[in-house]
Parts: C-alpha cells; structure tokens; sequence
C-alpha cells in the first residue's frame, strides 16, 4: 500500500474548511418568491398539491411579500388566479384584473424594497386553459397571441411591475413586447424571458394552483424534454430579441441545459424550481423518506452550480430565513 499523495478530504475534514473553499452560495437576494393572487376572495386558500402554498388574498399577498422583503428575498413573481375566464383572456388586460391590481398595490407599497415582477401568460385568463388565442381549427395562433401579450405587457408596466416574466413561449414574444413597451414609454420595464420552457408534469401542481381550465398539452408551444440543443437555441434568440434575462425551466430536470445556457449567456440566467419539484420534496419529506431542510438546501444550491444566478421557489422567504440565520 502506498499512502495516497493526493488528498481531496483535506478540504472536507471541518465544517469551517468546507465553509472557506465552498464553491457556490446562495443568498436570499438570489431568490425569488413566486406567489398566487386570488381575485374575490378575503382569507387565503390552501392548494392541497403544493402543501404550504396557498392561493393569496390581497391581504395576504401584501403580507407575504412584506415579510419576504424583510427576509431580504430578491423579488417576487405573481400569478393571477381570475373569478371569470373567456377566450382572449381579457382579466389580463383589465387593468381592474386582479394580476394588475395587485401588482400596482405591490409596487406602491414594496417597489424600493423587493423586484415586484408579473407573470405575462394568458393561461390563467383564458376558459381554454392555453397560453394563447385559438385560431378557427382550435390551434395556438401565435401571432394574434403577440398582440395580446403586446397588451399585457402594457397594463402591467402601467400598473407598475418592474419586471415581466414572459411564460408563454410564443414565437418572437419578447421582440413584440419590447417594442409595444417602448412605444408606450415603459422603456425601464424589463423582460424575463422563460426562454428554455419545457411542456414538463412537473407543472402539475401549479395548474391546481391557479386553476387551470387546460385540456390537452402545451407541447406546440413549450419545448420536447428530450431536447437539450433547443433549449440554447431559444435562449439566443431570446437575448438577440433585447430579454434582459433568460430562464430554464424546470430547473432540477435540466440542469444540462441551464450549464450550457449560461456558459453562452451575456445576460442574467434564472431557472425556476417549479411546483412539481416543491411538491415531490414534501411529499417524500412528509412521509418520513428524506430529510426536508436538507433537500430543500441542496435542491436550490445544485441549480446555483448548474449556473443560475437566482432561483424562482416557492421554498424562498423559508430558505432565505435559515440563510439570515446562518449567516
Ligand atoms: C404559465 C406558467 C406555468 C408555470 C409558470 N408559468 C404553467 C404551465 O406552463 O403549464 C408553472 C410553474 C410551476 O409549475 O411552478 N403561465
């Protein structure tokens, strides 16, 4: 036996040496708080897949994103869930919709504190479910959809967002809404492009959540999972288009296409652990299979590694609690 002349587990021998050469970290400002807004209601409502998540009240929602802005959580991202649907999904461009009202209610009260962002999709407003206006044979009609996002994304600059998550994965999306944008005067709104989005059943829960209306798939619109050259591709027309950022998502099933995403990317990468990936940690945590606090932290830190520079979560005010305690 010769005694080895290489030693990695010099630099794991103590808590206080793994701390020192620690390669990622993660920070609440890295966070990001995806959160539900109920319109007519005035207590908070439980999702049942997503234990812990609740569909938000004004109310709540204002105490939600209070505490996450004193937590030191980075931003927040908001769903409207709407009391009435139609085919265009006109809730999203009320600017009495409940998504607009409690964005311009967020940004009055925590704009200097806490990112208040929007989600701009239409499959919350829409009696079909899909991300987009139908044609006549019932398909996705991607260039009508544009001029709806167009509007969307005016009405929640107007109402006061500093960020849009544009969710939809229509085609040239984020070009037409920087330009509507522009034109209108909202030149400091930024895009966040879902750039790399994959018609995933890890949304599962999510669609509880705001209570989708979907029958069918989005697979016309959202990206096959078996393809991991697409994902960059979409990133780079993203960020031709002017996206100020460009997310993955899922984040814990592609972690091969967000290494690669921001190996190339000249703007910020974002990737979203999604309400799946929430739901999968507290059901095996529940039960007793794995250790909750454990694979919460570790879930969020190997998507850190895999190269995203903030993480949407719905774990965020919790972990960034645990970080404020640490640290
Ligand atoms: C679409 C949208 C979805 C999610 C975020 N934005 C659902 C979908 O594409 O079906 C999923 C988020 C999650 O599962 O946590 N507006």
């Amino acid at each position: 036996m010769i005694s080895p002349s290489r030693r990695p587990r010099r630099l794991r021998q103590s808590d206080a040496v793994r701390r020192q050469v620690r390669e990622v970290r993660v920070h609440p400002n890295d966070l990001i708080l995806p959160l539900f807004v109920r319109e007519g209601v005035s207590e908070p409502i439980d999702i049942s897949s997503m234990p812990g998540v609740q569909q938000h009240s004004l109310d709540s929602l204002r105490r939600a994103v209070d505490e996450a802005a004193g937590l030191g959580v980075g931003g927040v991202m908001l769903f409207g869930v709407p009391e009435t649907r139609d085919a265009v999904g006109s809730g999203a461009t009320d600017p009495n919709g409940i998504l607009n009202v409690a964005a311009g209610v967020l940004a009055d009260e925590f704009g200097d504190a806490i990112v208040v962002q929007t989600d701009l999709c239409l499959d919350e407003f829409t009696d079909h479910g899909h991300c987009g206006v139908l044609d006549a044979a019932g398909r996705v009609d991607n260039d009508a959809t544009l001029e709806r996002y167009d509007a969307m994304a005016i009405a929640q600059a107007d109402a006061g967002a500093a960020m849009l998550g544009m969710s939809g994965m229509m085609d040239g999306q984020v070009a037409s809404a920087r330009a509507a944008l522009d034109a209108a005067g909202h030149t400091d709104v930024a895009i966040v492009a879902y750039s790399a989005k994959y018609a995933s059943a890890f949304y599962g829960p999510f669609r509880e959540a705001v209570d989708s209306q979907l029958q069918g798939d989005r697979r016309t619109y959202q990206l096959d999972p078996a393809n991991r050259r697409e994902g960059m591709r979409e990133a780079l027309i993203d960020i031709d288009e002017g996206a100020d950022v460009v997310m993955v998502k899922p984040a814990g099933s592609y972690l091969d296409v967000l290494a690669d995403v921001a190996a190339e990317s000249i703007v910020p990468v974002w990737a979203y652990q999604v309400s799946g990936e929430y739901a999968m940690i507290e059901a095996a945590a529940a039960n007793g299979w794995i250790d909750r606090d454990r694979a919460i932290a570790e879930s969020i830190t190997s998507i850190r590694r895999a190269g995203a520079d903030a993480v949407l979560t719905y774990y965020a005010s919790e972990l960034a609690r645990t970080l404020n305690l640490q640290a």
